[in-house]
């Protein structure tokens, strides 16, 4: 914690294939928020990839759900930091189910772009050590093939 008390955090936001084409609607969403976008890509997980990813859930009865349809188009993956980035970008993003986040919190993003359990516009780390681990997956701090991650947002 800084000496206001806050705790700023790094938290990886997912922007699903059902509305990478709205994409701007969600940062919209974001930018209203404390949240601010530190890092951003597009990209096209193979299925393979989508698995990796999503290894915390494998043994779900809808793993092979979730991996089909998050390697179906392209995502939109970002690092968002700010105070209790983690827990504050999941509750933007509202419960994993479209229809129980209209009914259970209508302002959320899912409420107002979501189409149902699978098709629910983002994903969001569940903890800072989900968090890390994400946010290596997709903005690894080894040097690899093209343009390498230097953007950096000091703490501010
Ligand atoms: P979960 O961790 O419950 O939600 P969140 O995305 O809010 O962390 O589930 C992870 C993802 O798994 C969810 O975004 C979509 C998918 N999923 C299904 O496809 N079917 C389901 O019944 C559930 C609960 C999740």
């Amino acid at each position: 914690a800084n000496k206001l008390g806050s705790k700023k955090e790094r938290t990886l936001a997912l922007i699903k294939p059902d509305v990478v084409t709205k994409m701007g609607d969600v940062i919209d969403l974001i930018y209203s928020s404390s949240l601010i976008v530190t890092k951003a890509k597009m990209t096209t997980l193979t299925w393979s990839q989508a698995a990796d990813f999503y290894v915390e859930h494998q043994s779900k009865p809808f793993f092979n759900n979730l991996v089909q349809f998050a390697s179906s188009g392209p995502v939109v993956a970002m690092e968002l930091m700010g105070d209790e980035a983690v827990s504050t970008w999941r509750r933007l993003l509202g419960p994993a189910d479209s229809a129980a986040a209209r009914k259970e919190a209508p302002q959320s993003i899912r409420a107002q772009f979501g189409t149902d359990v699978v098709k629910n516009v983002g994903h969001g780390s569940e903890s800072l050590s989900a968090a890390a681990r994400e946010l290596e997956f997709f903005f690894p701090s080894t040097i690899g093939h093209g343009p390498p991650n230097t953007a950096t947002f000091t703490d501010c």
